[in-house]
């Protein structure tokens, strides 16, 4: 059975299908979107190893070629030398204005093809066929594409939106586990930042869902997509409500920073002790009560994760550097460090002048709780 949310962008449209076996059924999935039977796939090395052969004979089987470039997997692909490989692999393989673009792999795979789609030839369609759970959640949909800088992540970068999502399912049981919680923490910041039946659901069913339940992993992505899409549409170029699918974020890239965007924290930890910090510091200015934090982490705790600042491996910086950090995030805006908080679980917004006395507060107290 395939799930599908529409993503009614007026003009550009997708849907994202979401299900078992798609990557093999993938050329009756994309065939009504080709001009010619052929498509350039841009993936990882990992990724390739895993699904590549199977997303070939998918295709094949709907009589698509395809050629493939296998990018070295990790966050240091997302830069200059890598697009323009890409873009000039694009260009050698002769895409034309009308092919689409395949990007099969995670977030850094998805976000730099949909880039590379956006400035081939001025702009060619792309599709994403996400194989992490936290792109199949998050950065799969929703068009945010690009590279990162020396200065920071993602800072350079388009609005290109795919033209389809095939988000399989079957494709999260050869994950890691700690790559399957990563990804959690990004479903998890959807209850919270708003829908509190959704935390609850995730409360009862996270553990079944990391253990393997198909069934609740499909749920979970499809709520979770269906909850981006409304914010998408509502505010595809984040000028408002966008924002809030950056709750836990700031804090998140402030740690990944600190952290050197590698082993120590993977992206979705980081947004898991962030999400965790975002409403411990919500709480310490009265806008939720205590409990709310407390029941974030015991959440995050029962399903194996990180939660707190005592979990990152090795030195952090102390609370004023990791405040530097946070204000060098493209988050900030007239020189304001902008938050999501909450005033619930549920219940996030955007707060646009925090008091950072406050911020550097909750850092100061679980700093002092890490080992030392
Ligand atoms: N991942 C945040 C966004 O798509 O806006």
């Amino acid at each position: 059975m395939v799930e599908i949310v529409n993503v009614p962008l007026p003009g550009r449209e997708y849907q994202v299908r979401i299900g078992q076996g798609l990557i093999g059924r993938a050329g009756a999935e994309i065939a009504s979107l080709l001009d010619r039977p052929r498509v350039a796939v841009l993936t990882d090395e990992n990724v390739a190893a895993h699904h590549l052969a199977a997303l070939k004979a998918g295709l094949g089987d709907a009589g698509i070629t395809m050629s493939a470039l296998k990018l070295p997997a990790g966050e240091t692909t997302k830069t200059w030398p890598h697009l323009s490989r890409a873009v000039e692999w694009l260009l050698a393989e002769k895409t034309e204005r009308r092919d689409v673009v395949v990007a099969l792999g995670g977030g850094v795979i998805g976000d730099l093809a949909g880039f590379a789609a956006s400035i081939l030839r001025r702009g060619v369609r792309f599709m994403q066929i996400p194989t992490s759970l936290l792109a199949q959640v998050d950065s799969s949909v929703g068009g945010k594409t690009g590279i990162n800088a020396p200065q920071g992540k993602n800072l350079i970068g388009a609005f290109h939106q795919p033209s389809l999502v095939l988000a399989d399912t079957d494709v999260l049981s050869t994950l890691p586990r700690r790559d399957f919680l990563a990804g959690y923490g990004e479903v998890v910041k959807y209850g919270l930042l708003g829908d509190i039946d959704f935390f609850q659901w995730l409360e009862q069913n996270g553990p079944a869902m990391a253990a393997g339940d198909m069934a609740a992993r499909i749920q979970a992505v499809r709520h979770s997509v269906q909850m981006k899409s409304d914010i998408v549409v509502r505010d595809e170029t984040e000028q408002g409500d966008r924002a809030l699918l950056n709750l836990g974020h700031t804090f998140c890239h402030a740690l990944e920073s600190a952290t050197g965007y590698g082993e120590r924290l993977m992206h979705g930890e980081g947004v898991a002790v962030g999400c965790a910090l975002a409403f411990e510091a919500s709480a310490q200015l009265g806008l939720c009560s205590q409990e709310d934090p407390s029941r974030v982490r015991a959440h995050l705790r029962a399903m194996g994760m990180k939660t707190d600042l005592a979990d990152i491996p090795g030195d952090l910086p102390d609370a004023d550097g990791l405040l530097d950090l946070m204000a060098q995030d493209k988050k900030v805006v007239d020189g304001k460090l902008r938050f999501i908080l909450a005033r619930g679980i549920g219940q996030a917004f955007v707060a646009s002048d925090v008091d950072t006395a406050v911020i550097r507060q909750v850092l100061d107290a679980q700093l002092a709780a890490r080992p030392a």
